[in-house]
């Protein structure tokens, strides 16, 4: 991973993470013609981003004017006004008291009746900007960026997805503790989608992330923890707290924290901002069967024009093509802070995380 900034506790790390998104928007100097694109999530990490994002607008220190905004995910099945939909989400922590217009905000929509044609637009509104300047995503506990179980494929576009049994725990305490009232299903930007933005800063707080940090940040790029296919993006930046890091090697928090001590600030080290002319438009959604699957009067298939072929996975069937997920990446990790379900299964267990490491050296 090139940048990781780590500070010592999650108002740190949010002040941080808002101070970098008012210095990239206002680099960009973003006008109605040529928006800032902001990829946006959800979740309990990036509440006290939005917070300060607020204040500061309210300082008049920023303005979400010319900033058009694509969220990460939304719950299918849950009305947009459902109090814990996504939609409810942002409008109640950020775009509600912001100059953000209406028109800018894109969320998907998990009442559509053809979900597979709501993501496949999503992907198109967002090819019509030119793509994602910045995408500000959090982390799951087993390692998911936005709802990219593990699993998920490193080359998904947005699409329908079955929640992993971690995540439905984890979001059921916003359903009052109630797992059956969690959606089994979301839909969410693919991991290609956040690798085709321009720039993607995570926020990861808290000991329960510590594994995922630690798999994301010093494993290989592998599907079964989403997060580490930022190891292969040309500007992420992860920033976490303290907690965050207690899986991290004392040298690789040693190294990070010493690449930032040598001056290089990664609030002045992010790409050249330079506004991707719209021209690309992606080609309409088929209604019916795509043209191109039809046979042509000879019998031979058509040619589908190369350009053409970005929409082609959007225009399977999602929810016939679902990737399997794991019931629980949790029991593979026995000493893990997740662990701790599977955990309480196992009392026979003595967890020593220091001695399991000194035995596998
Ligand atoms: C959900 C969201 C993710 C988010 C994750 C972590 O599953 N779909 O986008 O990153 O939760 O959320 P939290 O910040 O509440 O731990």
């Amino acid at each position: 991973m090139k940048r990781v900034i780590i500070r010592e506790d999650p108002r740190e790390v949010s002040v941080y993470i808002a101070d970098y998104i008012i210095s990239r928007i206002k680099a960009f100097n973003p006008t109605p013609e040529q928006p800032f694109v902001l990829g946006v999530p959800t979740g309990s990490s990036p509440e006290l981003i939005y917070k300060i994002l607020v204040q500061r607008h309210r300082a008049g220190e920023i303005s979400f004017k010319n900033v058009v905004t694509f969220n990460m995910d939304e719950y299918v099945g849950l009305p947009r006004d459902h109090p814990e939909s996504y939609h409810s989400f942002m409008y109640k922590h950020f775009f509600s008291h912001v100059d953000i217009p209406p028109q800018n905000i894109n969320i998907l929509d998990g009442t559509a009746t053809d979900l597979v044609a709501e993501c496949a637009s999503f992907e198109a509104r967002i090819a019509r900007y030119g793509g994602i300047e910045l995408f500000l995503g959090g982390v799951g506990p087993d390692g998911h960026i936005a709802f990219n179980e593990p699993g998920s494929s490193l080359s998904s576009r947005t699409r329908v997805k079955t929640l992993a049994y971690d995540t439905i725990l984890a979001n059921s305490r916003f359903f009052g503790g109630d797992t059956g009232k969690v959606p089994r299903m979301a839909m969410t930007v693919g991991i290609q989608t956040i690798m085709d933005s321009r720039e993607v800063v995570i926020v990861a707080t808290g000991a329960h992330k510590a594994f995922a940090v630690q798999k994301g940040l010093e494993d290989g790029v592998n599907h079964m923890w989403t997060l580490s296919a930022l190891q292969l993006h040309q500007h992420p930046l992860v920033v976490c707290d303290r907690d965050a890091t207690l899986e991290l090697k004392v040298k690789t928090v040693r190294y990070f924290e010493s690449i930032e001590q040598a001056g290089t600030d990664a609030r002045t080290q992010g790409p050249a901002l330079v506004y991707r002319p719209r021209t690309y438009v992606p080609a309409p959604l088929p209604t019916k069967t795509p043209k191109s699957q039809q046979p042509t009067p000879d019998g031979t298939p058509e040619r589908v024009p190369k350009d053409l072929r970005i929409n082609t996975e959007l225009q399977r069937r999602a929810l016939d093509e679902d990737e399997l997920t794991p019931d629980s990446m949790s029991s593979r990790l026995v000493d893990s802070a997740i662990g701790g379900i599977d955990g309480a299964l196992k009392s026979d267990l003595i967890f020593d995380r220091m001695g399991t490491r000194i035995t596998t050296l």
